[in-house]
């Protein structure tokens, strides 16, 4: 194991990711003594001239609920906050970074006492617009310093990129700057609980590797649905869709894991390599099997242009072109301002060949992963009604993990994330040729809905979406199980 100096530069500090989403989680993993404060060093870096307790007063209210608090977490707070120090510089300017330098090699001085390190993490928390000058002032001026042993690695959230040219433009920038072992490009659905389930599930059960195929698979949807809607971040969310925001990226990742051959081993590369080749199988996506939706007050928003043709909603069939799913729709749907939030892959079977119970009608097995909220799998099945009479009905076995993994605590995707770059696992981390292979199959796509030639359908806000997405899912040949729900256990 490492030890020695760890220096985590967290860039674009006042930001909303970074004070949301990457401080939590660096005080989620020093509270469980993942970071030791002999260690460790976190430097906030940003435009904005405000002192290290101003930043510490920002960050402080999103890491911990204070009026749940006890007093040993409120000191635990203060001893994190205490290890973060600030530091203000322009994205594009040299002075900033040889500042930034200087904290960090004093910081790595002060905490050496034995052996030396230079381990170096940069989180960009910033637009894609300042990562090529962003990078290329962390390799010209803050590296790990060669005559320690150490690392320099960085972490870049989507959007990588607008579409496949711009993203691989992106990419090119930083390839020359970084090898692709210092890159970790987060999708932080990889860090999802279930998400991680996955490879377990389908490789160390044999009771799924016989099934999981085009012979007994009918049809798999990956859906993501959010009750709310673009919220403070229309001019944003506008630039780039739902596609863009959720679909290429977080539901095309899960359906890697849903769709891939089994590893050779469990080595990042070999997993990323079989991610690639289902990308890369994907045939390229028909109009007649999408279907887009805006819902009623988008444009309310005075950030949207009145005449935006941004969809917050969409579904998408994806068809892979190979030997185990030749003929198996795969639906992707995700939309805002919905009628509920949940994201959960639904693999349906087909119907029972010869069925002598005549229940067809009353619905299919369905293997169901549930991601969130209430992660659980259930699996929809037909049994005798219990009682007298012979007649079938649906029913479930279920795995519920809050029932099942009562007093676990699961970790937030971030958390988990920010570890594996520390550890330097990149497992669960976007290669670049996963990337390109990903905007590759939405490009196209993404080109006629920007240039107006495909059009969303208005949707009530609060809805399922657009008729026409349910009318796609019947004509991919989903058959939905009328009068079953699944209902989470209460503890
Ligand atoms: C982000 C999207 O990547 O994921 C947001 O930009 C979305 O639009 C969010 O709300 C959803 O993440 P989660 O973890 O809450 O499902």
């Amino acid at each position: 194991l490492e030890n020695g100096s760890l220096s985590i530069i967290v860039l674009g500090a006042s930001g909303d990711l970074a004070k949301k989403k990457t401080f939590p989680a660096l005080f989620n993993l020093f509270r469980q003594g993942f970071l030791q404060p002999e260690e460790v060093h976190i430097f906030g870096y940003a435009r904005t001239k405000i002192s290290d307790d101003d930043l510490r007063s920002r960050i402080r209210g999103y890491l911990i609920r204070e009026k749940d608090a006890s007093p040993k977490d409120l000191e635990t707070v203060n001893e994190f906050l205490q290890l973060i120090k600030y530091v203000s510089g322009s994205y594009d300017s040299a002075e900033g970074f040889q500042l930034l330098d200087k904290e960090i090699s004093e910081n790595e001085v002060a905490k050496n006492s034995a052996e030396g390190s230079s381990r170096r993490l940069f989180y960009l928390a910033l637009p894609p617009s300042v990562y090529p000058s962003v990078c290329k002032m962390i390799s010209h001026y803050c590296t790990n310093k060669i005559d320690l042993s150490g690392w320099t690695r960085i972490v870049v959230e989507k959007p990588f990129g607008k579409d496949l040219e711009s993203a691989e433009e992106l990419s090119s920038h930083i390839g020359e700057l970084f090898d692709e072992s210092q890159i970790y490009r987060i999708d932080h659905y990889l860090g999802k609980e279930l998400v991680q389930n996955l490879l377990v599930l389908r490789f160390a059960n044999r009771l799924f590797l016989p099934l999981w195929n085009r012979d007994n698979i009918a049809n798999v949807q990956i859906v993501f649905r959010e009750d709310f809607g673009t919220e403070g971040r229309g001019g944003y969310f506008d630039q780039y869709g739902i596609i863009r925001d959720i679909i290429q990226n977080h539901l095309l990742q899960v359906l890697c894991l849903v769709a891939m051959e089994k590893p050779i081993s469990l080595k990042p590369e070999h997993i990323r390599d079989e991610k690639v080749k289902v990308l890369q199988s994907v045939l390229p996506i028909k109009d007649e099997e999408v279907v887009l939706g805006q819902y009623d007050g988008y444009k309310d928003d005075p950030t949207v242009p009145d005449d935006s043709n941004t969809p917050t909603f969409a579904t998408v069939v994806l068809r892979i072109h190979n030997e185990r799913w030749e003929g198996v729709p795969f639906i992707l749907k995700a939309g805002k301002a919905l009628n509920s939030r949940k994201a959960e892959i639904r693999v349906q079977f087909k119907d029972v060949p010869g069925d002598i119970f005549k229940c067809k009608k009353q619905g299919r097995n369905e293997f169901v992963i549930r991601l969130q909220p209430s992660e659980a799998m259930y699996m929809k099945l037909m049994v005798k009604q219990p009682g007298l009479e012979m007649s079938t009905v649906q029913s479930e076995l279920d795995l519920s993990y809050a029932q099942r993994y009562q007093g676990v605590t699961i970790p937030e995707a971030y958390e988990r994330l920010i570890l594996d770059t520390i550890r330097g696992d990149q497992q669960h981390f976007v290669r670049r040729d996963e990337l390109k292979a990903a905007w590759e199959i939405f490009t196209p796509l993404l080109h006629r809905i920007d240039d107006g030639k495909l059009k969303p359908l208005p949707y009530k806000s609060g809805s399922r979406g657009p008729t026409e997405a349910d009318e796609l899912l019947e004509k991919s040949g989903y058959v939905q199980t009328h009068g079953y729900i699944w209902i989470p256990p209460t503890l």
